[in-house]
């Protein structure tokens, strides 16, 4: 007998921590008012959360068949006016915006509001003095330090477009997004520190731009230094030609730089997230619609009051670095906290400490890193007085009942929220979670729609909007995730390519957004997210395109063909599966395996690395040549005996061969 699925047996748990009464009715009347009357919902935030240098005129216009969506016409702001001085302004100034906590816990940095200011400013005239222009896009290239938000912030300030680009991305993805966006500049640090190792971040970006047509295209690299000493006239680091220290160059900048007056549709970021083919698409965010989606999702998801510290652990190389590390939680004016270590360094102990001795409010990571500290044993988070914690948040994969509950439990002692936030690059913020004293909870649900989000399950077959006909006996739906209009913090092209966003976002379902994700609604109308549809895999909650993994492995001579899948993972949630065809004249040997590995971290980065790769004669082809990765997802997910029509494959018995190859690896 197969397990019970999450959702059946699912109980619901009260909603936490009801500190400023919000209630489930109210919830229910703000999200009518948003559908209802979507304009006045959003205009009404956007006056209240933000601060405008002119007003829009216009709340929302374009339509999702053209592409054309644009939120607050006509407006001006400048985000990080929003972020940074406006506080100030407000007498905030002494306030401590940021709390940093190196990869040592003894080492820490505490920076307020006034601090930044300066600083921001300084590096943003730093950034002018090196011919960065408004609209030019800055490759960040960084560590978890303060210096990678300021650059980012210095980057909105002047209305130059940042592109940050995770750490533990390879020389080879780096240049192919520096390439791709045509980036004059890049920042990076002289290395970055992690679990007590240090990373060459600096030589990786020096291998980077000796790559594709990267020494065209890059005139400058700034260089901060991960320990700078104000006294050495030497750069502790090799200086290349175009290398440029950026402390020494900061620090003699005036520290105030006016903030560029932008249009609220100018583009703010661009982002590489993976899809299922090619090359990783750049998505951009503009200034108005992103920063109102994040500083509301970031105030309603966590409840922030005045007073709190948020601290979100993810790193700015991802999304959720940008919308929960540095940008919400500085437009509401709240202290956000940076990290730049891992849960388990020097022990397994380490967030519950931080936790501790920052007196941190709310809480938010991702399921492996719950997953990984729950090995260790309860113990460990009951030797922490974590009671000053009142929202522990989750995201970048559903969440298993298991980890949820232990959470939940151990974690929180029950007295805390647990939030489960869906959402993805592409929607800016949070689409689906449930709210803080307000939501009942189910383990593993993302529960409900956030106001202004028109969430709607479509089939998948036909593409319907499912509705009580189609439910099932236990009164569930089953599709995919779609949505219905506009949103603020929706990304509005990918970079060169818009058609590219059409087809992939607009095209599969006319009139809807859709995300890619298949998802089960139950009779409460609560969200389970099932997982991607595509050929997106979410390693750890990596979000890793099989293209790339495969382009990587067949770049190497012995790999004629090779075919990635997403296997499941007790901790990591899915680890990768490479299937490989070899070239004629190349064996199966221990070496091989080792250096097709290696191909992959140095195609993509080690955090992409295969756990398994299964060697076979070939692969499940159709015989028009489509390799049926649905084939090899059941095998690694030992469901070899549910495979459903192989009967299209060139070579039906290929399947026997990969069943007893996979076997064999485990
Ligand atoms: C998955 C990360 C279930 C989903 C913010 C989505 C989730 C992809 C959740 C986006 C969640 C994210 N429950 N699945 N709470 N959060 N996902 O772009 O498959 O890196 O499409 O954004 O992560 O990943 P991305």
């Amino acid at each position: 007998m197969t397990n019970p699925m999450p959702h059946e047996v699912a109980k619901l748990v009260p909603a936490k921590g009801n500190i400023n009464g919000n209630t489930m009715d109210a919830y229910k009347k703000d999200y009518e008012t948003s559908m209802e009357k979507n304009d006045e919902f959003w205009s009404a935030k956007a006056t209240e959360i933000l601060d405008w240098m002119s007003p829009f005129t216009k709340v929302c216009q374009g339509s999702f068949e053209r592409g054309d969506i644009a939120w607050f016409v006509g407006g001006k702001l400048n985000l990080c006016y929003n972020a940074i001085d406006r506080h100030v302004l407000n007498g905030k100034g002494d306030q401590v915006g940021m709390i940093w906590e190196g990869d040592e816990p003894n080492d820490t940095r505490q920076i307020t509001y006034q601090e930044m200011l300066n600083e921001v400013s300084q590096i943003t005239n730093a950034l002018k003095s090196q011919g960065v222009r408004k609209g030019d896009v800055v490759t960040i290239y960084m560590p978890m330090i303060p210096e990678l938000a300021f650059t980012m912030l210095a980057c909105a300030r002047m209305g130059a477009v940042h592109s940050v680009v995770f750490a533990g991305f390879s020389s080879e993805a780096l240049a192919q997004r520096v390439s791709a966006a045509q980036s004059k500049f890049v920042v990076t640090a002289d290395k970055g520190k992690r679990g007590g190792k240090d990373i060459p971040l600096k030589k990786i970006v020096h291998d980077a731009i000796n790559k594709m047509d990267c020494q065209e295209i890059v005139e400058k690299v700034l260089v901060w230094e991960r320990f700078y000493d104000p006294a050495s006239t030497e750069a502790p680091f090799e200086m290349d030609p175009k290398d440029v220290r950026m402390n020494p160059l900061v620090a003699v900048q005036r520290p105030y730089c006016p903030p560029e007056v932008m249009d609220a549709e100018d583009n703010l970021f661009l982002l590489y997230t993976s899809g299922s083919t090619g090359k990783p698409k750049g998505l951009v965010h503009t200034t108005g619609g992103y920063s109102l989606y994040a500083a509301y999702t970031t105030k309603t998801t966590f409840d922030i009051n005045e007073g709190d510290i948020f601290a979100c652990v993810a790193d700015c190389g991802w999304i959720t670095g940008h919308t929960y590390v540095v940008y919400g939680p500085l437009l509401l004016g709240s202290t956000t906290f940076l990290f730049e270590s891992t849960p388990v360094y020097p022990d397994p102990g380490r967030y519950w400490d931080m936790i501790q001795r920052h007196k941190i409010t709310q809480f938010y990571t991702a399921p492996t890193a719950i997953r990984l500290l729950m090995r260790y044993g309860d113990e460990i988070p009951s030797k922490y007085d974590v009671s000053c914690v009142r929202v522990l948040g989750t995201v970048g994969e559903p969440i298993n009942p298991e980890a949820w509950r232990w959470y939940y439990e151990v974690v929180g002692k029950e007295k805390c929220t647990i939030v489960d936030t869906y959402w993805q690059t592409e929607t800016g913020g949070h689409i689906i979670t449930n709210l803080p004293g307000v939501t009942d909870m189910k383990p593993g649900s993302c529960t409900l729609p956030v106001p202004g989000i028109d969430a709607v399950v479509l089939s998948a077959i036909d593409g319907h909007p499912l509705t009580d006909a189609d439910k099932d006996e236990n009164g569930n739906l089953e599709g995919v995730m779609a949505i219905r209009r506009p949103w603020p913090g929706m990304a509005r092209t990918c970079l060169g390519d818009h058609e590219r966003y059409l087809t992939t976002y607009f095209k599969p379902y006319p009139g809807y957004y859709f995300t890619g994700d298949s998802v089960l609604k139950d009779k409460d109308g609560y969200h389970w997210i099932i997982g991607r549809v595509d050929d997106v895999i979410n390693v750890s909650g990596h979000r890793i395109g099989t293209a790339e993994v495969e382009s990587a492995l067949v770049a190497h001579p012995a790999v004629a063909q090779a075919a990635v899948v997403g296997e499941p993972h007790d901790i990591k949630g899915q680890s990768i599966c490479a299937f490989c065809m070899l070239t004629v004249g190349y064996d199966e040997s221990p070496e091989l395996l080792k250096e097709l590995k290696m191909a992959v971290r140095t195609g993509v980065g080690a955090f992409a690395s295969p756990d398994h790769i299964v060697i076979s004669p070939s692969l499940p082809m159709t015989r028009s040549g489509k390799i049926m990765r649905r084939i090899l997802r059941k095998i690694v997910s030992n469901e070899a005996d549910s495979l459903g029509d192989t009967s299209t494959l060139a070579d039906p018995s290929i399947v026997d061969t990969l069943i007893a190859k996979f076997a064999e690896l485990k």
